[in-house]
């Protein structure tokens, strides 16, 4: 396994975002929740480039114990990114498709060391 760098930890900042080149590939580091993310760049729908769509929190739907619906809200502790091209959403933590759990984005080890963001292929 070897190390790509990424760019200065100070550079990538709550919300922030870079995508480096590996080979013909792309690949988005997040920083998200507190977290940093690292995913191809490829959208396991049609190949968009998920990594440049919006940061948001998941939206649920607000049931009661009988049954009653009472709307909708953000949840808080689940942040998903929204691929540009049709929407489909991914859980940022997991790289989950929302709507289809069997499909996933495809995950790197982020590393943050000695004041550098790297991530391992
Ligand atoms: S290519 Fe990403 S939602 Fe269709």
């Amino acid at each position: 396994m070897s190390e790509l760098f990424v760019c200065n930890a100070a550079e990538l900042v709550e919300g922030g975002r870079k995508l480096i080149a590996n080979g013909a590939d792309q690949i988005g580091v997040l920083r998200a929740g507190g977290a940093l993310h690292a995913f191809l760049n490829v959208c396991p729908h049609q190949g968009g480039p998920v990594c440049e769509g919006l940061v948001v929190h998941k939206v649920e739907e607000i049931i009661d114990a009988d049954k009653t619906y009472r709307g909708m809200r953000f949840n808080a502790d689940v942040l998903h990114i929204v691929c540009p091209w049709h929407g489909w959403e991914f859980n940022i933590a997991t790289g989950r498709c929302a709507g289809d759990g069997k499909l996933a984005l495809k995950r790197y080890p982020v590393i943050e060391r000695d004041g550098g963001i790297y991530v391992a292929i």
